[in-house]
């Protein structure tokens, strides 16, 4: 089993690269140099997400008596996050370094040991300016850092006041240092050994204002991008119980975009400020809670599975007490082995009847259900599988990703980099590669079996260079199947002599075996493979 610090930063630099060269994932706003946390999926990166979202859903509404799908809006009202505990409580402890001004998680620091050098200020005699604040430095005298790091790093804090910015940093003198040992203190910059700020409470969610209030300070105005999907179905689970006339249990499921001002956005596209969820509400009796519980952790790993991402790959955290939320009574975390660590991809967390009873109790209205059978009116019990949807595209684009050897026993080195994608999740089902794009025939021919499997799935059709130059670029984006349109379809004899007229060659993408199939039949041959 891999270690859970296993890390393989080259991988991840190459399958970064590749996302921006061959347009599955660009940063957001890159020509004004990037908008932090944020990601724009390209061409292919839009495929491969649509293809995920829409498998989920297949799988999970349109596959399922029990499921019933909703799509709410993103602003959403103050009260129904304050009823959620978003507004008071939905944030993470901060720190700023005094020197570089960069802000850290407090939760995420890594204990440090070293010695601290304690400063009261600093002056400039020839100018006679001179600065009281205090300010500390960490060293780590094993790493053979001494003193005079400690002393360097106070003057360029000191040089900040500095009204006379000619002066340069070395010409000040520090006073009162003093020295301490410390022991896995976490009030220090790891980068730079800088004195941290106090941590405060950093709340995550986006704020803004909504119609044309004249009055900026205007309470009611105040509206939050959401900060999870999650909330939108337990506010209109009334309603779609009322309007569709559901029995427990039942499940509400929703794809959208959540927000979240993460203080670090951090590997890739792993933490962002916007991504979509893929969240299922599954609400029951209080008795079924911790049973289907079970039961959607074993439906979310086979999931996973079915899209490429091997059962010995997923890691499954059995959340303890005191780490869960405080209402939840089992928690599990669905882990994947990222090259950057192993890492969450999903949530299945039993959430009782927390958030129900908070918007019952918050809105006034009764949103209890009423069992026609038992005649009991209770308020039923939610599981709530909560997947990531960039968190999987990654995931699938790690798993995918493979450089292949292919050099021949004493040949000249030759390798080949091939997306393994699964064919239900590919960008793009099928290539269709005339031989030569100088032969009409075998361009009409192309464009005919191109025209022919269009309306039914995503294929890309090209031309330019070498068949097997050809074959390899559609390996690099994952392309399950090329098509090949030869003199064979247009009439020439095989090498058997045999009549092959209106067949094609079809390249597989991880074997490289070749096959002939009719075009008669190419449809509902492509249809069974990529479903
Ligand atoms: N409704 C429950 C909920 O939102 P969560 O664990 O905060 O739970 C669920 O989020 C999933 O959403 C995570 O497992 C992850 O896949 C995804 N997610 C959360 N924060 C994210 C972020 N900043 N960037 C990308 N995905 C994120």
């Amino acid at each position: 089993m891999a270690q859970r610090e296993n890390t393989d930063p080259q991988k991840m630099e190459k399958i970064v690269s590749l996302c921006k060269s061959k347009g599955f994932i660009y940063q957001s706003a890159e020509l004004y140099g990037g908008l932090n946390g944020c990601w724009d999926y390209g061409p292919l990166g839009a495929e491969l997400k649509r293809n995920l979202k829409e498998y989920w859903w297949r799988k999970n509404v349109q596959e399922r008596d029990d499921i019933l799908g909703m799509d709410g809006s993103i602003l959403t009202h103050q009260a129904v996050l304050t009823a959620s505990g978003h507004v008071g409580g939905f944030s993470d402890p901060m720190c700023d370094c005094l020197l570089s001004k960069a802000r850290l998680r407090a939760d995420q620091i890594e204990p440090q040991t070293g010695t601290a050098y304690h400063y009261t200020g600093a002056s400039h005699s020839e100018s006679g300016w001179s600065v009281e604040k205090p300010f500390s430095v960490l060293i780590d005298p094993s790493a053979n850092q001494d003193e005079n790091k400690a002393r360097k790093t106070a003057k360029q804090y000191y040089a900040q006041f500095l009204s006379d910015k000619q002066i340069a940093p070395k010409k000040l003198e520090l006073a009162g240092e003093t020295t301490t040992e410390e022991v896995d203190t976490t009030q220090y910059n790891p980068e730079n050994g800088s004195l941290l700020t106090e941590p405060r409470e950093f709340n995550l969610m986006f704020q803004t204002k909504m119609g044309a209030s004249s009055d900026d300070n205007d309470p009611n105005a105040v509206a939050y991008l959401r900060p999870e999907t999650a909330q939108t179905i337990f506010v209109q689970y009334k309603n779609v119980l009322d309007s569709s006339r559901v029995k427990l249990p039942f499940g509400i499921a929703q794809i959208g975009k959540a927000f979240r001002n993460e203080i670090n956005p951090r590997n890739f596209t792993f933490r962002s400020r916007e991504f979509e969820q893929m969240e299922i509400e599954f609400f029951c009796r209080p008795e079924d809670g911790l049973r289907l519980t079970d039961e959607w952790l074993e439906a979310r790993l086979s999931f996973y599975e079915e899209i490429g991402i091997p059962r010995t790959k997923l890691h499954i955290l059995d959340v303890p007490d005191g780490e869960r939320a405080h209402y939840s009574a089992k928690t599990y975390d669905i882990e994947y082995e990222f090259p950057f660590g192993i890492q969450e991809l999903e949530g299945v967390a039993y959430r009782g009847a927390y958030d129900l009873t908070k918007h019952q109790d918050h809105s006034g209205k009764n949103i209890e259900y009423f069992d026609e059978e038992t005649k009991e009116r209770f308020i039923p019990h939610v599981v709530e599988p909560s997947a990531g949807c960039d968190r999987t595209v990654l995931a699938l684009l790690c798993e995918s990703y493979e450089v292949e050897d292919l050099t021949k026993e004493g040949g000249k080195k030759d390798e080949r980099t091939v997306m393994r994608f699964k064919p239900c999740i590919a960008p793009i089902k099928a290539a269709i590669l005339p031989l030569l794009k100088n032969k009409p025939e075998l361009v009409a021919k192309a464009k005919e079996v191109q025209h022919l499997l269009q309306p039914f799935m995503n294929v890309f059709y090209d031309e330019a260079a070498a068949i097997g130059r050809r074959y390899r670029r559609q390996d690099e984006i994952g392309t399950p199947f090329c098509i090949a349109i030869d003199f064979e379809t247009l009439g020439e004899e095989g090498p058997n002599g045999e009549d092959l007229t209106d067949t094609v060659t079809i390249r597989h993408r991880d074997s490289m075996e070749q096959e002939r199939v009719a075009i008669k039949d190419l449809l509902p041959w492509l249809l069974e493979r990529i479903r």
